[in-house]
């Protein structure tokens, strides 16, 4: 299959990630634009999207599975960076892939974006996992995602991806990224997750806060060079080298190092003070509950897996097989605060 002539269609494409995604296809030779569509559910953003040559396809949103299944069943490729927990929505996703390898006798495929959230330790209220670093290429990650013992979203919608993909025969990978920092590229959301999330909260408190201790170690990716792994990826997958896994052994790792939690608040903290929009460098400790108060509408949960745990991971396939790379460090996400919070200026102006 080629890139030229393969149908692509991006979900969340007017998002952070699949905005990314979207532009670095358009900017890569050999993806024609007319090939790439997008499944959007607000009408304003259509005209956008059309005059970088990208077709919208209007839905009601994810939970119109028809639609998700339909629009699939007309492309080659589905990359969805739209939610990592909407089960429903994947599934139907590859239920439309099949449909059209039905239709065209060719291979289909999906790429779905989950999280290293689904690695998450519980350091507060379980046991903490510190030392524990996943391999995604040594480590069984769909194994321990299916076994896990608890119900998380993310978790569950990379198993329903696995299995359907496996009994309807559409290839599936899952790109997991951890924190990723830096402006996006696309044609609307530019702001990421987690640190524009902790600076709302400071903002709201008055100064920056760390949950609980902040010891808790994740990952960071800059959201360029998650981008360019989307395209690597997809390259190979269209190329199909037998070095490429598929299923339960294609779950990916991407990313550039690691920082403690504390760094990540200590970071927020300076960047806003020397933005005059905090009057203090220091950072406060707080406790679950109050975070999961302002951020997560009271899921003390998921404040402590997505905010506080343990994620740790090693981009192994990324750099050993895909051939990516990349020259920025911890030093580079350590230095990037000022140009995170300077982007929310508009926001932190109301
Ligand atoms: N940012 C990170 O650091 C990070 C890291 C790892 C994983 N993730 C996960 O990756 C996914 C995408 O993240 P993001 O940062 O790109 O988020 P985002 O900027 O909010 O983009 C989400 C995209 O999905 C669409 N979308 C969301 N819910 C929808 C629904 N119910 N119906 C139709 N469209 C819907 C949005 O459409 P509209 O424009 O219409 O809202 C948008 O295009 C999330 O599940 C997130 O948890 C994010």
């Amino acid at each position: 299959m080629t890139a030229e002539t393969t149908k692509v269609l991006i979900v969340g494409a007017t998002g952070y990630i699949g905005g990314s995604i979207l532009a670095e296809i358009l900017h890569s030779p050999g993806f024609a634009s007319p090939c790439a569509s997008a499944l959007i559910r607000r009408p304003e953003q259509a005209a956008a999207l059309e005059t970088l040559g990208v077709k919208p396809i209007q839905f009601k949103g994810l939970d119109d599975l028809d639609a998700c299944r339909d629009a699939a069943s007309y492309h080659d490729v589905v990359i969805n960076a739209a939610s990592a927990s909407h089960d429903r929505s994947a599934k139907a996703l590859i239920e439309g892939l099949s449909l059209r390898r039905q239709n065209t006798g060719k291979d289909v495929f999906m790429i779905h974006t989950s999280g290293t959230s689904i690695l998450g330790d519980h350091p507060y209220t379980g046991t903490p996992q510190t030392h524990k670093i996943w391999s995604d290429m040594t480590n069984e990650v769909f194994q321990m995602e299916i076994t896990h013992p608890e119900r998380y979203g993310q978790r569950v919608t990379d198993v329903t991806v696995v299995e359907t993909g496996q009994k309807l025969g559409v290839k599936t990978f899952i790109v997991v990224p951890p924190t990723i920092y830096g402006e996006g590229s696309g044609p609307f959301a530019t702001l990421s997750q987690q640190i524009p999330n902790l600076a709302r909260f400071a903002r709201k408190l008055g100064s920056a806060a760390v949950i609980e201790s902040g010891q808790g170690i994740w990952n960071h990716v800059h959201i360029s060079d998650l981008s360019r792994f989307y395209v690597l990826l997809l390259r190979a997958v269209l190329e199909q080298p037998p070095w490429l896994p598929s299923g339960p052994k294609a779950i990916f790792f991407v990313e550039s190092g690691e920082h403690t939690w504390k760094q990540v608040s200590q970071g927020i903290a300076h960047a806003m003070h020397k933005q005059n929009l905090l009057a203090t460098t220091q950072v406060e400790s707080v406790g679950l509950h109050e975070a999961a108060t302002h951020i997560t509408a009271g899921n003390e949960n998921l404040v402590e897996i997505t905010l506080a745990s343990n994620a740790r991971a090693r981009a192994d396939f990324a750099r050993s097989k895909l051939g990516w790379s990349t020259s920025r460090g911890d030093e580079d996400f350590l230095n990037h605060f000022e140009a995170e919070i300077a982007s929310m200026e508009e926001e932190f102006k109301e």
